[in-house]
């Protein structure tokens, strides 16, 4: 027998919840598991910029023939245009070159083989905490991971000294994988001046930043959640950036995304771009449309883009108001626990504190399900639900 030796692999900590919550017959149960956005009556919608733009992609679209190895040119400079801010030297300068990927987590493993293949890097470096498939995705691509700290739980904020210090331990040559906003699962992203010191610190110890961009728009807007990557380009001119659509443009199930490179200059991104269509037609061999044609109709569309960054805004705005609601309602709850912080966090997510004891008891006894890290997705909280998990935290507590 081939398969008999086969040990059963651990659910997915993330997906693998929802999977739970779904054979879960309790009808008042809430998953505030996975990262998706859902409106206030609980839906998670098409939204209204991407409808008009399938209209427009239906009606003018003649052919299903490949698309090239790494996506459309527009594509790929609508993208960088999104990450650097349509004034970035690194686009006057032609330095970046974009694949398209099978949204940002296949972006991620394009990049991971690259720099595997390569021989750029042999290590990266992962905040601790982190995104629960990143060790596993670079693991997979053969690149040996370490951890940096990242959650000061005390002062439930950024441990950015202790974050330095396991920095200051990497090699010449190692990458850092950091999350350019809304961290996942802390919520917890550096100040404008720690972005600066940080790209200083990199570019100074010559290791290779890898940004994981899957909440643009999500933090506080969609050019200023570029901060991080747009000053690292001004001090690193090597930076590797996996852009997600999933969450932005609300495409979760189209598996869109984008790997974009910069390089030193024009000549040399020529080349990395050879190699990145080679990782491209290894893994997947050329990318799906569809996903794609949305975000470049809307991109392009003064009227579409418009809407979409109004749309974005509100999911924003929503998330902002069901972070105020959930530490409010805690309050008036009489817990004695502080949970301000909380408010200050970004992002869809807010890592709560609490314990794996008390995430399993959420799930028991209330058919609430977080994730056991203790992060809550608070894009999944609504007027309708909030009530029922304040009070179950509290029970909990
Ligand atoms: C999450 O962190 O919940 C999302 O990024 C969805 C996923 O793929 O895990």
């Amino acid at each position: 027998m081939f398969f008999d030796k086969i040990v059963a692999a651990p659910a997915d900590p993330i997906l693998g919840l929802t999977e739970e919550f779904k054979k879960d017959t309790r009808p008042n149960k809430i998953n505030l598991g996975v990262g998706i956005y859902k409106t206030n009556e609980g839906n998670t919608p098409v939204l209204k910029c991407v409808k008009k733009a399938e209209e427009i992609i239906l009606k003018n679209e003649t052919t299903k023939s490949y698309l090239p190895i790494v996506g459309t040119p527009e594509y790929g400079a609508l993208v960088r245009e999104l990450v650097f801010g349509k004034d970035s030297e690194v686009l006057a300068a032609n330095r970046a070159r974009t694949a398209q990927a099978p949204g940002g987590t296949g972006a991620l493993r394009i990049g991971a083989d690259f720099l595997k293949q390569q021989n750029v890097t042999t290590k990266i470096w992962i905040s601790d905490p982190t995104w629960a498939n990143h060790f596993q995705v670079f693991g997979a691509a053969g690149i040996e991971t370490a951890k940096y700290r990242y959650y000061d739980k005390n002062t439930h904020g950024l441990d950015f000294e202790g974050m330095k210090a396991s920095l200051a331990e990497a090699k010449e040559g190692d990458a850092v994988l950091l999350h350019a906003c809304c961290h996942n699962p802390t919520g917890i992203d550096p100040t404008k001046e720690q972005w600066e010191e940080l790209a200083k610190f990199c570019a100074e110890r010559k290791l290779l930043p890898f940004f994981d961009f899957a909440y643009q728009g999500f933090g506080n807007g969609i050019d200023e959640d570029a901060f991080g990557i747009r000053t690292f380009v001004k001090y690193n001119q090597e930076v590797l950036i996996a852009s997600s659509f999933s969450k932005n443009f609300g495409l979760y199930n189209e598996r869109i995304g984008a790997l974009t490179i910069v390089s030193a200059d024009n000549e040399t991104a020529d080349r990395v771009f050879s190699q990145m269509k080679i990782s491209v037609r290894s893994n997947f061999s050329n990318p799906p449309a569809h996903g794609a044609l949305i975000v470049t109709t809307v991109l392009s569309d003064p009227e579409l883009r418009a809407m979409w960054a109004e749309e974005v805004k509100e999911m924003r705005d929503r998330i902002k108001e069901m972070r105020e609601l959930f530490v409010s309602k805690l309050v008036a709850l009489g817990v004695k626990h502080d949970f301000s912080f909380i408010s200050k966090q970004y992002g869809m997510f807010s890592f709560s504190g609490l314990s794996k004891e008390q995430v399993a008891k959420l799930k028991e006894e209330f058919g609430i399900y977080i994730v056991g890290s203790g992060r809550i997705s608070v894009a999944g909280i609504t007027t309708s639900n909030i009530d029922p998990l304040c009070k179950a935290i509290v029970a909990v507590l």
